[in-house]
């Protein structure tokens, strides 16, 4: 069976969609973000949605994670794997390395979060208890292995409100609650697309350690990390599409 493929690039990389016309997307749920491009890797054609928008106009809570996730399906992906940047608070990795979390922790609120959303005459309760597909987890850690790219297997994502980054205390709080990593967009993206039956899963791209970890100002472990970042997942997404 052939894959599809979406990405859906967050922050920090809004250059990469690619530069064709993009296509202009309706859904159900209203307009996704910014128009779906067609990026090549290697022979491989890849859906690319900019998830903050082009020129990164929208904060994580008022993205329409319905409509980009349904947007990619529409145009034909049964795949969609998620670039997220975040902060990392256990010492799982070092900020400017990835890593392919393998649990979800939301603490999210006010967002439209689901497609079942009893508007719609239809109600399901979706099996959420491993909320990345485990296959594509996989493939994608096999990418980095082929790379030769440090990426960490496992580990708990965080996903909070925003804009504003936490407070210490918060992150002491979600270390107590098992979190290793702190982003902002990876619920209800990740619910939304097994709602909709496509395989999801996220790299980590760790630009931080989070608030009250590191020894130098969070603004300051961004910008000296997110070019390693980076690279890092750039050369898995190269092997991975070289191998689907
Ligand atoms: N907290 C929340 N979201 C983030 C962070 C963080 O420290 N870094 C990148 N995205």
């Amino acid at each position: 069976m052939t894959t599809s493929f979406g990405l859906i690039i967050g922050s920090g990389w809004e250059n990469l969609p690619g530069n064709d016309p993009g296509a202009e997307v309706g859904t159900a749920y209203g307009k996704p973000s910014a128009p779906v491009h067609r990026l090549q890797f290697g022979k491989t054609h890849v859906l690319t949605l900019a998830r903050h928008g082009e020129g990164h106009s929208l904060p994580p809570h008022v993205i329409n994670y319905r409509a980009n996730v349904v947007a990619l399906k529409k145009l034909g992906a049964d795949a969609v794997i998620g670039l997220n940047t975040v902060g990392v608070i256990t010492g799982l990795r070092e900020p400017g390395q990835i890593a392919i979390p393998d649990q979800l922790l939301d603490y999210t609120w006010g967002r439209e979060h689901t497609i079942y959303d009893g508007r719609r005459g239809k109600v399901a309760h979706i099996d959420f208890t491993e909320p990345f597909s485990d296959g594509l987890r996989r493939e994608l850690l096999a990418a980095a292995g082929k790379a030769g790219v440090d990426c960490c297997d496992g580990g708990v994502y965080a996903t909070t409100q925003g804009p504003r980054l936490e407070t210490a205390a918060e992150v002491d709080r979600l270390e107590r609650d098992g979190a290793d990593y702190i982003g902002m967009t990876a619920m209800p993206e990740a619910a939304i697309a097994r709602e909709v039956g496509v395989h999801y899963a996220c790299i980590a791209m760790i630009v931080n350690r989070a608030a009250g970890r590191g020894d130098v100002p969070i603004h300051d472990d961004v910008e000296s990390s997110t070019l390693a970042a980076r690279n890092a997942t750039m050369s898995l997404l190269e092997a991975f599409f070289e191998a689907v």
